[in-house]
C-alpha cells in the first residue's frame, strides 16, 4: 500500500496518510475570530492534497490567551464562521480537525492579567511563570470549557476534535511528573495524571456520541534540561496512552515538550521512539510529527516501525503544496 492511498485515520476518511499538524499562524482577529487569511491558508492546504488538516490551536476560553491573534472557539458566534471554512475545505476534498487548547504557563500573551492555571505551582522552566494550583472547581470548569468547545467544533462541521496535550499547555502539564506534583486523584500515579483528560473525553463522547473522532496530541517525553529530575518518560507516556486508548481516544499524534529545540534542518523523526512504542501497544492510529521530511524515510517507518501516518508543520508553512512534492519523490 502506498502512503498516497486513501485510508482511515482515527475514524476519519482521508485521501492519503499525511496530516497537517496544528500550526498557529497568527491569523485570528483580536478576539480569535477567523479571518479571510485563516480561510485562505486552510484552503491552500486542501488544494495541496493534505489528507487531514489540523487547525491552529484554538483557545477554549478568552480569559487566557496563549499567543497573539490565536484562534478561539469559546462561544457560539464562532460556529457559522468556522462552518464556512470547513465547507470550503471539504469542497476541495480535504478533511479538517480543530485543535482545542487551554494555555497554562507555557506561553501567555498577557501574563500580568491572565489567571494562569496549572496542576501545581511549579515555575515554568521557559517562561519563569508560576501557575496557580487548580482546585476542584477549577478542574471542573476547565473540563466544561473543553467539552463546550468540542460541541461547537462538531456543530461547525469539523471532522473531529484534537485535544492539545503537548508543548507545555495545560493538559500536558498534568501528564508531566515534573510539573504535576499533586497527591490527590489528579496526580501521583499515571492513572491520576490522565484523569482530567479522561473526564474531558468521557463527557465529549457522552454528548457527541462514540463515533465522533476525538484525537489527542501528546508529549511523549519532557526533554528537560540537565539537572531537572522527573520529566515525562516514553515509558510513562505509553502507559498513559494505553489508558486513554481504552477510554476511547481515536488517534494519537506524538510530539514532545522540546520540539522546538531540535534542529529542523538536520534532525529527523525525533519522536519515533514514543510513536513506535505506543503503536505497538494499542490498536488506535498513531501520527508521528516532528522532522518528517523525506518520502523514503516515511516509507521505511511505515514498513518497519508500525507507524503509518505522518504530520508536518514547517514544511507546509513554507509550501502548502509540499505533499505534491513528496508524491513526485515517491
Ligand atoms: C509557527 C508554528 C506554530 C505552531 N503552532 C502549533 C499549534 O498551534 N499547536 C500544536 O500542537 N503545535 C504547534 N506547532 C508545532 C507543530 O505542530 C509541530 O509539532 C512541530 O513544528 C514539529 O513538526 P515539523 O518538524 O513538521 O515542523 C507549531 C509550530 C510552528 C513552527
Amino acid at each position: 500500500m502506498s502512503l498516497f492511498d486513501p485510508c482511515v485515520i482515527g475514524g476519519i476518511e482521508s485521501r492519503n496518510h499525511f496530516v497537517r499538524s496544528a500550526t498557529w499562524r497568527g491569523t485570528g482577529d483580536d478576539d480569535g475570530h477567523p479571518t479571510e487569511k485563516t480561510k485562505q491558508i486552510l484552503c491552500d492546504l486542501a488544494d495541496g492534497d493534505v489528507g487531514v488538516i489540523i487547525t491552529s490551536f484554538a483557545c477554549v476560553d478568552n480569559y487566557e490567551k496563549s499567543l497573539h491573534n490565536m484562534l478561539g472557539i469559546y462561544d457560539d458566534s464562532f460556529i457559522p464562521e468556522y462552518k464556512e471554512i470547513v465547507d470550503a475545505v471539504h469542497a476541495r476534498g480535504g478533511k479538517i480537525v480543530m485543535q482545542i487548547a487551554h494555555g497554562s504557563s507555557q506561553s501567555q500573551e498577557h501574563p500580568e492579567t491572565a489567571r494562569i492555571l496549572g496542576p501545581s505551582p511549579v515555575k515554568d522552566l521557559n517562561t519563569r511563570i508560576i501557575p496557580q494550583e487548580m482546585n476542584y472547581d477549577d478542574i471542573a470548569a476547565v473540563v466544561k470549557l473543553f467539552v463546550s468547545a468540542a460541541v461547537r467544533v462538531k456543530k461547525a462541521g469539523f471532522d473531529g476534535v484534537q485535544l492539545h496535550c503537548a508543548h507545555g499547555y495545560l493538559l500536558s502539564r498534568f501528564i508531566s511528573p515534573f510539573y504535576n506534583r499533586r497527591l490527590d486523584e489528579f496526580g501521583g500515579t499515571m492513572k491520576n495524571q490522565v484523569r482530567i483528560i479522561e473526564a474531558i473525553l468521557m463527557s465529549i463522547k457522552a454528548i457527541l456520541g462514540d463515533d465522533y473522532p476525538v484525537w489527542i496530541k501528546m508529549n511523549s517525553v519532557d526533554e528537560l534540561p540537565k539537572g531537572c529530575e522527573n520529566g515525562l518518560t516514553v515509558d510513562q507516556f505509553v502507559k498513559m496512552g494505553k489508558i486513554l486508548a481504552k477510554k476511547g481516544i481515536d488517534c494519537f499524534e506524538v510530539s514532545g515538550l522540546g520540539w522546538n529545540n531540535h534542529d529542523q534542518f538536520k534532525e529527523r523523526a525525533y519522536y519515533l521512539e514514543g510513536a513506535r512504542a505506543l503503536a505497538f501497544e494499542i490498536d488506535k492510529d498513531v501520527i508521528l510529527t516532528g522532522g518528517m521530511r523525506e518520502y523514503d524515510m516515511m516509507k521505511k517507518i511505515d514498513q518497519n516501525q508500525g507507524v503509518h501516518f505522518f504530520g508536518f508543520s514547517r514544511p507546509l508553512i513554507k509550501d502548502p503544496y509540499f505533499i505534491k512534492k513528496l508524491e513526485a519523490e515517491a
